[in-house]
């Protein structure tokens, strides 16, 4: 039997530490722990909404009037295949405990990954990506309980439509329709570590790390994210705020002639990424607050719970001035990377 709990509040559940209370709220152990709240909401005639580790959303201070699940299984196992291991863990375990047991066997493709928080289940959703790797680039396929049809399915690489902090998961018609219980990754035996990263490169060579191994690029990255960003257990925060924007090439070109210490790259499709982080600080956000809500003083492409008694509603009021001043100065339009939930 599934325990139901009817005194959650999102603020307890996510790292933004905002969010309303919930109606209902379970952990599921097991496959069939999912059937049994999948079934227990289809009687109730309430909406599902899954949680890994709530540290990509945002959500709003009104009650959830819903059934919160939360899927608790954490086991991994191994299959060894030629140069590769299919490493398939169940959608529960934290994600940088799976990174570090990957690296403890020298299974390469996910070390640059280090660090992430959340949960392996959540993985896949936003395409999870870091330091020039990305979650498509070993994912193999994951197995989700479609609740509408009470009815597991196995999606692979083709069916995940999987893009630059996106997946099929986020499109309105897969949005919380699918309860993702393992995810298999194809992992690169004593793999050669990719270190392509700017900042990672210059960590490495500060530090006179000559022998680049999985274990001392993992290390590496956790030194890099512990120095840059803000640790979501002292600080209220969501990683990155907004997505790095890509914008054409003609206004790039002119951005770049206006700005040479501006921070963008050619893509290949011959546009521009450029980093959310730079306008935010340049349009003067870095460190600012707006009532009990701010930008991060070490990264400005975080926004961040300060003192733990900002509301969803101070964060999104904060999002929506940095983001208008940012396109009132450049002239480029900030999306959200967080998803906002329940507004
Ligand atoms: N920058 C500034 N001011 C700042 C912060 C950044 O000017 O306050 C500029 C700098 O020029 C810096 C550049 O932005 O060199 C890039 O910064 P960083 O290397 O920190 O990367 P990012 O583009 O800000 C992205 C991801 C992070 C990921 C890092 C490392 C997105 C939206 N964010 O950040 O992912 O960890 O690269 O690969 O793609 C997340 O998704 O939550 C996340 C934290």
């Amino acid at each position: 039997m599934v325990k139901i709990i009817e005194d959650k509040k999102f603020s307890e559940l996510t790292t933004f530490k905002v969010g309303g209370p919930i109606k209902y709220y379970a952990e599921a152990k097991s496959e069939e722990d999912v059937k049994e709240v999948a079934d227990f909401a289809k009687e109730k005639n309430l909406p599902i909404f899954v949680i890994g580790g709530g540290s990509d959303i945002l959500v709003s201070d009104k009650l959830f009037d819903g059934v919160v699940v939360h899927y608790t299984g954490d086991s991994v196992s191994l299959e060894e295949s030629g140069e590769f291991s299919l490493i398939t863990s169940e959608a529960g375990k934290n994600w940088d405990d799976l990174v570090e047991f990957a690296v403890a066997k020298n299974l390469g493709g996910i070390e640059c990954l280090s660090g992430i928080p959340g949960t392996v289940g959540a993985a896949p959703i936003q395409n999870i990506g870091a330091y020039g790797q990305e979650l498509k680039d070993t994912f193999v396929s994951l197995r989700a309980f479609e609740i509408e049809k009470g009815k597991f399915r196995t999606f692979y690489p083709e069916d995940c439509d999987f893009g630059y902090r996106e997946s099929i998961f986020k499109n309105p018609e897969y949005w919380q329709k699918f309860i993702i219980t393992s995810v298999s990754l194809n992992l690169k035996k004593n793999a050669d570590p990719q270190v392509v990263y700017e900042s990672l490169i210059n960590y490495m060579k500060e530090n006179n790390v000559h022998d680049v191994n999985l274990r001392n690029v993992r290390d590496a990255v956790l030194a890099v994210r512990k120095s840059k960003f803000e640790d979501p257990k002292e600080v209220g925060n969501a990683g990155s705020f907004f997505k790095n924007p890509v914008i054409e090439k003609v206004q790039a070109e002119k951005l770049i002639k206006e700005y040479p210490g501006i921070s963008c790259r050619e893509t290949k499709d011959g546009r521009y990424k450029c980093f959310a982080g730079w306008f935010i600080e340049k349009a003067g956000w870095k460190g600012k607050t707006h009532k009990n809500a701010g930008v991060s003083p070490r990264h400005a492409l975080v926004l961040i719970n300060p003192e733990g008694k900002a509301t969803a509603t101070e964060i999104v009021e904060l999002s929506e001035k940095v983001a208008k001043d940012v396109e009132a100065k450049f002239g480029v339009t900030l999306t959200p990377e967080v998803q906002f939930i329940n507004f």
